[in-house]
């Protein structure tokens, strides 16, 4: 199953940050700290190319800590970025924001060259709850001022630091399945998009690899060794008095409970992806697309060959 992405006013968003962009110093993107690499924007990759980046791994309180170690050393590796943990405690959030960006681009700052960021993040990764923390101090639509766009706001984060939110922007297609099943089981994809059911699997799937003591202690399961994802639905149905006629279990209940737990953080701190799985990940993605797009053009090809054909030697 593909999960359905939804491209709503992605063009005009994509127009806004492709403006916006040209004075911008610092790129942030906001992650989700349970799924970085699926919750970055591959389109935002491309158009900030060459701009210095801060790639902040919120909602880190859901996220297992080390994973979230490993993470933000994969990000610092990469030039020009930097990267952050952060979630909804911290206490100071604009200081951290401001010091990393300051770092990035140094040659920036004081009155008469004010550092300007941009923030960008999917869906519920938590932009609103941080930008209200650190709005305190001035926020400004700044829809009246010229050259900018309606709905942006400008939130003055220190007398030189002006930070720029734009209305989220969203990607066409998500080209890593894993991703989307990740994405999916965040809640980042609204659920009309998506088969709870499939996506609860995908999530056991991974927990059964990685997470065995938090999934036992959740759903006190006693012995899940060998068992497959559907089997410990039916269990966590069952444990969960999730039942339907006939002593049969009500999966669709079960998967909900599943989802629910996992995005609450009742299951334990889980990061639904390692930095070097995601390389396996996408490596496949990468040769599956180019597969398809070698069989799409011989498709192409032949019925180009096929028309020349009908139409005869005389042709
Ligand atoms: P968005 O603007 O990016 O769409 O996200 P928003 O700030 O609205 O946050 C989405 C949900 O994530 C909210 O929960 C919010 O409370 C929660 N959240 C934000 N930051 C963090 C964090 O660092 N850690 C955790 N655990 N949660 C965070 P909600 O259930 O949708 O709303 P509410 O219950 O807070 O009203």
């Amino acid at each position: 199953m593909a999960i359905q992405w939804f491209p709503g006013h992605m063009n005009k968003a994509r127009k806004d940050v492709m403006e916006r962009l040209k004075d911008i110093d610092v790129v942030i993107e906001m992650l989700d700290a349970r799924l970085p690499a699926s919750s970055a924007n591959p389109m935002l990759a491309r158009m900030a190319k060459g701009k210095p980046r801060l790639m902040i791994l919120n909602k880190q309180d859901l996220a297992d800590p080390a994973i979230t170690t490993q993470w933000l050393d994969w990000y610092r590796a990469k030039k020009q970025t930097q990267a952050i943990g952060l979630d909804a405690g911290e206490r100071a959030p604009s200081q951290k924001l401001v010091a990393a960006c300051r770092e990035l681009a140094p040659n920036r700052g004081g009155l008469d060259k004010p550092l300007r960021v941009l923030i960008c993040g999917i869906p519920n990764v938590g932009k609103s709850t941080l930008i209200n923390s650190m709005s305190s101090r001035k926020i400004a639509k700044t829809g009246n001022m010229p050259g900018v766009t309606k709905n942006e706001q400008r939130i003055i984060l220190d007398d030189d630091v002006e930070l720029y939110d734009t209305p989220g922007m969203l990607w066409p297609k998500i080209e890593v399945e894993e991703g989307g099943y990740n994405l999916a089981a965040s809640g980042a994809v609204g659920r009309n998009a998506m088969d709870e059911e499939e996506v609860s699997l995908e999530l056991l799937k991974y927990l059964l690899q990685h997470y065995v003591p938090e999934l036992t202690a959740r759903y006190k399961l006693d012995d899940v060794d060998g068992l497959q994802d559907w089997q410990v639905l039916e269990m966590i149905g069952r444990k969960r008095g999730a039942m339907l006629g006939g002593g049969r279990v009500n999966i669709q209940k079960a998967a909900e409970i599943v989802l629910t737990d996992f995005r609450d953080g009742n299951t334990g701190r889980i990061t639904l992806e390692r930095p070097q799985e995601w390389v396996v990940w996408e490596k496949r993605a990468k040769e599956l697309a180019a597969q398809k797009a070698a069989a799409r053009e011989a498709m192409m090809s032949e019925k180009e060959k096929r028309k020349h054909t009908s139409r005869g030697p005389q042709d």
